[in-house]
């Protein structure tokens, strides 16, 4: 099986998306992220998956904490920011709005609908994305939202190629 074969099966999918950031105490960094789902429900815990290629990666290594966002329908630009650009050539921090949370990772203003995670694991199988295994430990909600879909961001670049 190729990627390209098991890419015709999940192409077909429309996954929320969700914009993680992370602190380690020296840099921030922030990506966009479709590979994510709740993964318990009680204990309560959430998985997301970074790609070694991304700023993020090496941050979330050393960082304790991950903050989870999840962008509404009308969240396109903050997404185009953390989904687009790399915090290798930017910063993305200078360019929104963000407030130091939980071992200084950053809370994204425009978007209120997020948990902060303690990191309880962490996959690493050889893949091109590396699984973080989190446990809310501070959660936020602006209300009832819909989410943003992969297919309102189809035509971005990303950032980085996996
Ligand atoms: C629709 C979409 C889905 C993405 N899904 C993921 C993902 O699941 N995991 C990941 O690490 N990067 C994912 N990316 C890529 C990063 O968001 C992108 O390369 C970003 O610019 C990396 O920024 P950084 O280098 O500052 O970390 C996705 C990008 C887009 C546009």
């Amino acid at each position: 099986v190729t990627a390209d074969d098991l890419q015709q099966l999940t192409g077909a999918l429309d996954p929320a998306l969700v914009i993680v950031t992370v602190a380690d105490g020296e840099a921030r960094s922030g990506c966009v992220v479709g590979f994510s789902t709740q993964c318990s429900v009680d204990p309560p815990r959430y998985a997301v998956w970074l790609s070694r290629a991304n700023h993020t990666y090496g941050v979330a290594a050393g960082a304790a904490h991950l903050a989870v966002h999840f962008p509404t329908e009308s969240d396109r630009e903050i997404a185009a920011l953390f989904g687009g650009e790399t915090d290798d050539e930017v910063d993305k921090f200078a360019r929104c709005g963000w407030r130091p949370g939980e071992g200084g990772v950053p809370l994204l203003e425009a978007c209120p609908n997020r948990f902060v995670g303690r990191r309880v694991s962490t996959l690493d199988d050889d893949g091109d994305h590396v699984c973080f295994v989190l446990e809310p430990v501070e959660i936020s909600s602006g209300g009832p939202f819909r989410p943003l879909l992969h297919s309102r961001l189809d035509d971005l670049e990303p950032g980085h190629e996996p």
